[in-house]
């Protein structure tokens, strides 16, 4: 083991533009330390300085206003996938393999509606300015291109290695044995993290101090690269979030039935759930789930033709108008308010037909079935975005008027209506445990 190790930061005046001479400014911030490189020495850049130079500034998104949305939204658009998403942060996997909180997308120090992509390749940009170094000084530095990301399971952010060239990434101990002698089976140390994490001691955000030059660092293993330190699709655990994640998510919807009608659901958030609905399990492999997502005026009209059909029923069952007229009342609250009004239907078309009734009521009772799984699929989903739902019976006792109103084929059956909007009161309670034991039995 080395007995010292000097992480010096080296600050630069330098405002970094596209096109500009990396290797000769940190050469520049080298001088002015009163220092020079030396062979086994290690040099860290922050991306942003590599981002700059290679001119990765990009507009943000200019017709969503909210800025931190807009960086959100550019984000989506340079991902390769969403690993996981929350109303505040999307975490998603860069065309370069990174997960990073908003792509890592950055918009501090760069002009207003713009934003700072990660360098396209990392590990190319470490080992282009290695080489330039060499070439310049005679010197064989080491490189890591680093930049601050948070984890999913800590407070706070830390720097890590995005591009490494010409010292090691990783220090693999798999295979040798501890202080007792026992083999140690996972241990990899990610030095090339850790030394980014070294650099960022010595500079703030603020500080205009793009590199540091770490000294004294024993080489742990051959050189690595960054794409070394990303761990691949297979093995990473953090879009699953292993089985509990599935039971929180379902246990987080709750029927929601005070919305906010001035906020509206994202439409992304609406396509997320129309998605899921559409991988409920169907009979014969069909695909018989249909949605309606009601325009104000047609949703108007065809509340209004239900609640004529629901006063008719209802003074057929004997009950005093008052009463009548409360019921439609609490149901307006919820139908009329919801920012958003679907009615789901199952279509009955590619159902098998039967001759005699038994079976039709089977094969439709299937169908209605699908329904309901596409339906719990698409509110957990929704939920799952904090936007709640309210799956309310309704068109399910008058499907004539619905097809009627709505101009629909024979086929189509309605599956009640389902208001969605974000909550007039916050987020749900917990739902608390749910008792089971006399739900599953044994026969
Ligand atoms: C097919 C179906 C129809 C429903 N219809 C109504 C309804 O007409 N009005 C209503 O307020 N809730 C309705 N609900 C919601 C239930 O009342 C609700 O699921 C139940 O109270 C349990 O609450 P939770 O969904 O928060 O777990 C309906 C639910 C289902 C599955």
């Amino acid at each position: 083991m080395t007995a010292t190790l000097t992480v010096v930061p080296l600050p630069t005046d330098h405002r970094l533009r596209p096109g500009d001479d990396l290797a000769g400014v940190l050469l520049a911030a080298v001088a002015d330390a009163q220092l020079t490189l030396a062979d086994g020495d290690v040099v860290c850049v922050a991306s942003k300085a590599v981002s700059l130079v290679e001119g990765e500034l990009v507009d943000l998104p200019p017709e969503v206003e909210d800025p931190r949305e807009a960086r959100r939204e550019l984000a989506r658009r340079h991902a390769d996938g969403i690993v996981a998403e929350s109303p505040w942060v999307v975490i998603t996997r860069t065309p370069q393999g990174f997960v990073a909180a908003n792509g890592g997308i950055d918009a501090s120090n760069v002009d207003d509606g713009r934003a700072l992509l990660l360098p396209r390749d990392p590990d190319a940009s470490a080992a282009r300015l290695r080489a330039e170094l060499a070439t310049r000084t005679g010197v064989e530095v080491g490189v890591i291109v680093t930049d601050t990301f948070g984890r999913p399971w800590r407070v706070g952010q830390t720097d890590v290695a995005l591009g490494v060239a010409g010292t090691a990434a990783l220090r693999d101990e798999r295979g040798t044995g501890d202080l007792d002698g026992r083999p140690l089976e996972v241990t990899e140390a990610a030095v090339a993290d850790a030394v980014a994490g070294a650099a960022d001691l010595v500079r703030t955000k603020a500080s205009g101090t793009p590199f540091a030059l770490v000294r004294g660092l024993e080489q742990a293993g051959p050189p690595g690269t960054g794409r070394d330190l990303v761990r691949p699709l297979t093995e990473d655990l953090f879009p699953v979030g292993g089985p509990t994640a599935a039971e929180r998510a379902v246990e987080q919807r709750r029927t929601l039935r005070r919305f906010d009608p001035d906020r509206p659901v994202p439409e992304r958030i609406l396509a997320a759930g129309v998605r899921a609905a559409a991988t409920a399990p169907a009979p014969h492999g069909t695909r018989p789930w249909r949605f309606l997502r009601l325009r104000r005026h047609t949703r108007d009209a065809l509340l209004d033709a239900m609640a004529t059909r629901w006063r008719t029923d209802l003074s057929a069952d004997g009950l005093a108008e008052e009463r009548i007229e409360r019921r439609i009342a609490r149901s307006d609250a919820v139908l009329r308010v919801a920012p958003e009004l679907l009615v789901p239907f199952v279509s009955l078309e590619d159902g098998h037909d039967y001759p005699d009734q038994r079976r039709r009521t089977g094969e439709r009772d299937l169908f209605m079935l699908s329904g309901g799984a596409a339906l719990q699929n698409l509110q957990v989903v929704l939920a799952a975005h904090g936007i709640g739902a309210a799956w309310i019976s309704s068109t399910a006792f008058c499907p004539d008027t619905v097809r009627a109103q709505l101009e629909l084929p024979a086929t189509w059956q309605p599956l009640g209506m389902v208001a969605v909007g974000h909550p007039a009161d916050g987020p749900p309670p917990p739902r608390g445990r749910v008792p089971v034991d006399d739900l599953l039995q044994l026969r």
